[in-house]
């Protein structure tokens, strides 16, 4: 598996990465922590050092599950996690205040066996705290050795500007990575955040390369699925199969398909492959509930799409013009 740097100045990451947010969820979604182990195991086999977690994935045991398969090779793996989302009933257990910040670190620590996180995400944005709070408080984890480097995730790009720029004034620490939705169905953030994330040093790290397992060649567009990710989205994602279920979706399924079909692959390894070279991508992190998912998905690696098959990939699923990007092309791209 080929090294990235994630960013300019982040630690050495494998260019797929392991998610874990269905680690220790149960029902048909979740992934038992032997089976979890297992996949830590193949993931580190296949040359993998880059491992995802939260501290709210299911409630914590990701954490618990992850830290657990690591014991004895912590110097092995950069490891991630994230602070922003509620994780009790206390006011302070949600956000990016700096109380929150640290008593989150604590607890990922404890849940992990771990004395350090690699990369500490902001999950998403916090309205109701000052940016240079929240980026002053993990300089301080930084300095006291709890943290190694600060990502950000689902900030909209004025936002993630801002973060950047108060660590350039004030001496903080700016983000390495930026861990966005990212796949053939899902291209927002070639918007802006690609540019931004070029210009300033900032690895993107996509999440959900096949949209939540949409693009995994197994749905046809008559049926709605009964069980599995999307079937069972938590909640507030009654609509998780209708956002996904649309006619350009199908299209770009369908060339996809056709793709893997003439050469020989899945679904998801084109898929993935594309993704794997996108600009300013450091690392994908790979979702997979099952060891036969994590095979197929790593054989992503072996693929090299041609330039014709990039172009068709591309075409079908770009994005709709809009402005002011249309009228920038057209008026100021030079
Ligand atoms: N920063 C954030 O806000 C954020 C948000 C979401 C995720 N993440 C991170 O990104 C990781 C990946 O996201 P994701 O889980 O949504 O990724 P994904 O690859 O888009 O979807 C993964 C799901 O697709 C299905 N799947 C994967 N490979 C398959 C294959 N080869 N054949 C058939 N089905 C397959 C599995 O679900 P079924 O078998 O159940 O269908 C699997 O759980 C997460 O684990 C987490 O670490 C971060």
């Amino acid at each position: 598996m080929r090294m990235h740097l994630l960013g300019d100045d982040g630690p050495l990451v494998s260019e797929l990465a392991l998610g874990t947010m269905v680690f220790g969820e149960g029902g048909d979604r979740g992934t038992p922590p032997e089976e979890a182990g297992r996949l830590i195991g193949r993931y580190f086999d296949a040359g993998g050092n880059h491992i995802d977690t939260a501290n709210v994935y299911a409630d914590g045991r990701s954490e618990e599950i992850v830290g657990a398969a690591l014991k004895g090779r912590r110097d092995e793996v950069a490891l991630a996690t994230k602070v922003r989302f509620r994780t009790g009933e206390h006011p302070d257990d949600e956000g990016l205040s700096a109380v929150q910040i640290r008593r989150s670190v604590d607890a990922s620590l404890a849940r992990l066996a771990m004395d350090h996180i690699d990369v500490l995400y902001f999950h998403a944005w916090d309205p109701w705290v000052p940016l240079q709070e929240s980026i002053g408080a993990v300089a301080e984890l930084i300095d006291a050795g709890k943290v190694g480097y600060l990502g950000v995730s689902n900030f909209k790009a004025w936002q993630v500007m801002k973060g950047l720029s108060l660590a350039d004034a004030f001496g903080g620490p700016r983000f390495v990575a930026a861990q966005y939705q990212y796949s053939l169905v899902v291209r927002d953030i070639e918007r802006e955040f690609t540019d931004l994330c070029q210009s300033e040093g900032v690895g993107i790290v996509p999440w959900s390369p096949l949209g939540g397992g949409f693009l995994s060649g197994k749905y046809d567009p008559g049926t709605r699925p009964t069980s599995g990710r999307i079937a069972t989205q938590p909640e507030n994602d009654e609509e998780a199969w209708e956002r996904r279920s649309t006619e350009r979706n199908w299209r770009i399924i369908d060339v996809a398909t056709a793709i893997a079909e003439e050469i020989g692959a899945t679904v998801p390894q084109v898929a993935l492959a594309w993704l794997l070279n996108r600009p300013a991508v450091s690392s994908v992190i790979l979702g997979v509930r099952t060891i036969d998912q994590l095979d197929d998905n790593l054989a992503s690696l072996a693929l090299d799409l041609d330039e014709a098959t990039v172009g068709r990939l591309e075409s079908v699923s770009s994005l709709e013009e809009s402005y002011p990007y249309r009228f920038i092309e057209a008026y100021a791209s030079r």
